[in-house]
């Protein structure tokens, strides 16, 4: 694995593929994993059930908290309903392979929705929760590189073959485990693309062949899954259950405001106050929970009703606010620089006007969360270059005057 893949004779093969190149760097940590077929053999259910007893027991409360610890900053709401999701998860593990209670005796396994804007935390939420806190098989898939099957991109079923690559091969740990479906908004079908942004970078023709082949993967089912990321048709399948298997989906659903907007406005009769052009049209918008629960505005907004109805909680998660930009910025971001640093012997001083320049691009932006670290590497380049120039610095200052980026050093 370590041999590297710079430009030897034989990678012009893959030169005019690029889609394929992830899949044969998963195929290649794949077959380091010593599973020369595709597959290991499968954990018999007592090995499952030593696993299921090793996934952390933790109440929701505790979950909460330990997203803090991962540094997860706000999103009060949404992060007490997604611990709740996990915790269920877990029980539901537990009940089926430590109590021996059948699936079906068990309320069924939940989908989630998350919206809002981007940069606000769905993804890593997601992340911190399901593959750091309780270690569980979890994907991270971006949905937009996916296309209904038979056309060109990658099929919906192989995201499964993803999940059995993140359980190290083992199916019995792959039906366990987290799918994330990122960027869900941009497969709304295309019908209404002249009135909503967002709606518009659908790749299938109709824009609904992704979201029907997701009906069939976000109910409980048994899918045949390729284990190979090959469109050969000689390659191998298997058989995985989705049945415990929770989807999240995340999207910003830019315009979907607009789509409530006109819904919600009281039915006129001659002249309209208010008109579409009227309507909210900021990118960092933020959502109510009543304006979620309406499967109409996502059918409106490209989505086939059956499969919003599959998302048991649609959650909406809010714009971040100054103040939890600056807390992101000052405990997970600048710290680690200072960390840096005090690894080379020099004490880091960020002024406040610093940060605050960051918080507010980042704000004017409407990034989120998302930009704030290539402005803070960009503020504190300076200061990063004479450090590591002149041995013997032993204090930086930087700070926003006039502008600029100041740095003073002392040593
Ligand atoms: N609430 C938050 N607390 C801490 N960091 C955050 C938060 N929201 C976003 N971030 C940071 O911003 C990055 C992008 O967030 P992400 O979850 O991918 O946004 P999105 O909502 O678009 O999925 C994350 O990797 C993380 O570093
Ligand atoms: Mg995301």
């Amino acid at each position: 694995m370590s041999k590297g893949h710079k430009g030897s004779p034989s990678s012009s093969r893959a030169s005019s593929h690029a889609p394929n190149t992830m899949d044969h760097d998963l195929r290649e940590a794949f077959m380091d994993l010593g599973f020369e077929e595709g597959l290991g053999q499968p954990l018999d259910e007592r090995e499952l059930s030593e696993y299921v007893e090793e996934i952390p027991t933790l109440t929701p409360l505790q979950i909460c908290e330990q997203l803090s610890e991962y540094g997860y900053v706000g999103q009060d709401k949404p992060r007490r309903s997604m611990s709740l999701m996990a915790f269920r998860h877990v029980q539901r593990l537990r009940y089926i392979h430590l109590d021996g209670i059948p699936a079906d005796e068990l309320p069924p396994k939940s989908n989630h929705l998350l919206v809002g804007p981007t940069g606000c935390g769905k993804t890593y939420m997601v992340e911190t929760l399901f593959r750091h806190i309780l270690d569980l098989p979890t994907v991270l898939v971006d949905i937009t590189t996916y296309s209904e099957t038979g056309y060109v991109g990658q099929d919906v079923t192989s995201i499964l073959t993803r999940l059995l690559y993140a359980a190290d091969g083992d199916v019995g740990r792959a039906e366990m485990g987290i799918v994330c479906l990122d960027e869900f908004d941009k497969i709304a079908s295309g019908q209404n693309n002249a009135v909503f942004a967002g709606a518009g970078t659908t790749k299938d023709i109709s824009g609904l062949g992704v979201q029907r082949e997701l009906l069939k993967l976000l109910e409980s089912t048994t899918v045949t899954v390729p284990t190979e990321f090959s469109h050969s048709s000689y390659q191998q399948h298997l058989l995985m259950s989705t049945t415990n298997i929770p989807f999240v989906a995340c999207g910003a659903f830019s315009g979907l405001k607009l789509v409530t907007h006109l819904f919600n406005k009281e039915p006129h009769i001659g002249f309209t106050a208010k008109t579409a052009s009227q309507a909210p049209r900021e990118i960092a918008v933020s959502y109510r929970q009543e304006e979620m629960d309406q499967t109409r505005h996502f059918q409106q907004y490209g989505f086939l009703p059956e499969l919003i109805a599959r998302f048991d909680r649609v959650i909406p998660f809010q714009a971040l606010s100054e103040e939890t930009l600056t807390m992101i910025l000052r405990q997970n971001l600048l710290s680690s620089y200072q960390r840096e640093f005090e690894l080379a012997g020099v004490e880091l001083v960020v002024d406040k006007s610093v940060l605050e320049r960051v918080v507010k691009q980042a704000l004017k932006r409407e990034t989120g969360a998302r930009g704030l670290r290539s402005t803070l590497a960009y503020m504190l380049e300076d200061a990063a270059f004479e450090i590591y120039s002149q041995p013997g610095i032993q204090r930086v200052e930087v700070a926003f005057k006039n502008g600029e980026v100041a740095v003073v050093t002392d040593g």
